[in-house]
């Protein structure tokens, strides 16, 4: 067999995503597994939006399987616009300063090809989002990171990003944050914008759960003074409209590097799906993801406390934030992983094994660490993350460490 690239070879298969296949195995062998690994959304799309677009599909069968223009339809474009808008108070040009993606997965791709050559570096907040880590190894960009600390809110530290952005050519880093679930603070998110002017870097604002919030709002940082030269964001509608599965997201932001995006976009993927963003305009035109968020948001912030307050109470020395937003607990349990003598690899496994209870390991979003485990909380009803947790607890009781 003739040899394969060496950025396919050089990058390892993420922990996060044995653990999913661990997952997945165990439910086809019909055990029920209490699901606390998947990073997406807890309950079903919005009904009525899905039968329209049913009814959509089936009357306009061609125009709705016909490829759709490179940078998205212009009604979405209008639609993500007047949103942006709605939420933030910022005017976004719909036909200059958006690219409609595949997903927040796609935008991150283009929004890294578009800033960033091979060679070039990074900076990251971490523990972040797992996908950043293998990306930018594929795709031959450096990291420099600057660790944020559960004692510390997860927020990151000044002095390191002070010192680090001048190394690099760009930040990516999302909030509210995956796996920690931290809001990032007004003070860090004004002063990475005033660096990133300063030095004449690119922020690359991920924001894929801004509308997930318990307490508080999105931290807008693209408001801040010359936000509009240096930070582009990157969108989702996988969380706020629950349907990742359609993979649908956006780029905006700086004019010439949308425009420079769209280029790559056209020649990554052509466009994104056309019957997807059909979905997207029902559920902005209609109104409906604001219904949604007011049915979802109040059973996810129930989950929340039901885990928040599980993992006090099973796990007493695990420390960890009760987060304001997002869809994760991310405590740190080095107590126990020291007790065990075990990485958290290894921990996450055995205990996907023998207590049927799934969650991934903190070094999927921090390589080299042993110290968290990422708990999604929307997943299941309140009774089961108790029950999980619990489960949990029972291992550690059986291995007598509790
Ligand atoms: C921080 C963050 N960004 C982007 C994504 C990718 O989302 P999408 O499903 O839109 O590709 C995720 C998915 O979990 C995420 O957590």
């Amino acid at each position: 067999m003739p040899s394969l690239s060496k950025r396919v070879t050089i990058t390892e298969t993420s922990p996060h995503r044995v653990l999913v296949d661990l997952a997945l195995e165990l439910k086809l062998k019909g055990v029920d597994v209490i699901s606390f690994h998947a990073g997406q959304p807890g309950l079903p799309p919005y009904s009525e939006a899905l039968k329209e677009l049913a009814k959509t599909l089936l009357e306009k069968p061609f125009q709705t399987s016909s490829y759709a223009p490179s940078r998205g339809y212009p009604r979405l474009r209008e639609l993500i616009s007047e949103d942006i808008k709605k939420y933030s108070g910022i005017s976004v040009d719909p036909e200059k300063q958006v690219l409609v993606t595949i997903g927040g997965a796609e935008a991150i791709t283009i929004s890294l090809l578009t800033g960033l050559d091979h060679g070039d570096k990074v900076l990251l907040l971490a523990p972040t989002y797992s996908v950043y880590w293998g990306l930018t190894k594929l795709l031959g960009v450096g990291i420099e990171y600057c660790e944020q600390d559960v004692n510390n809110d997860f927020q990151p530290d000044p002095e390191c990003i002070k010192e680090k952005i001048t190394r690099v050519k760009a930040v990516l880093f999302e909030s509210p944050g995956n796996p920690t679930s931290r809001v990032i603070s007004e003070e860090i998110g004004k002063l990475l914008v005033d660096l990133a002017v300063d030095h004449g870097k690119w922020i690359l604002f991920d924001e894929a759960y801004k509308h997930i919030y318990y307490e508080g709002s999105h931290v807008w940082i693209q408001k801040y003074p010359g936000a509009e030269e240096t930070v582009i964001s990157i969108d989702s509608f996988s969380k706020d409209l629950a349907i990742p599965g359609f993979r649908l997201g956006y780029l905006w932001g700086n004019e010439e590097f949308i425009n420079q995006a769209a280029k790559v976009k056209g020649y990554l993927s052509i466009s994104a799906s056309n019957i997807s963003q059909k979905l997207a305009m029902i559920y902005l035109e209609k109104g409906y993801k604001e219904k949604y968020l007011e049915q979802v948001i109040p059973e996810y912030r129930r989950r929340r406390d039901a885990a928040y307050n599980a993992v006090k109470k099973y796990l007493p020395e695990a420390k960890l934030i009760k987060p304001r937003a997002g869809m994760y607990l991310f405590p740190d349990i080095s107590y126990y992983l020291r007790k065990l003598r075990m990485t958290d690899v290894e921990f996450a496994k055995d205990v996907a094994l023998k207590k049927h209870v799934v969650f991934l390991p903190g070094s999927a979003f921090l390589p080299g660490t042993n110290r968290y485990v990422r708990i999604t909380f929307v997943t299941e009803p309140p009774e089961r993350i108790e029950e999980g947790i619990k489960r949990v607890r029972d291992y550690l009781v059986e291995k007598g460490v509790i």
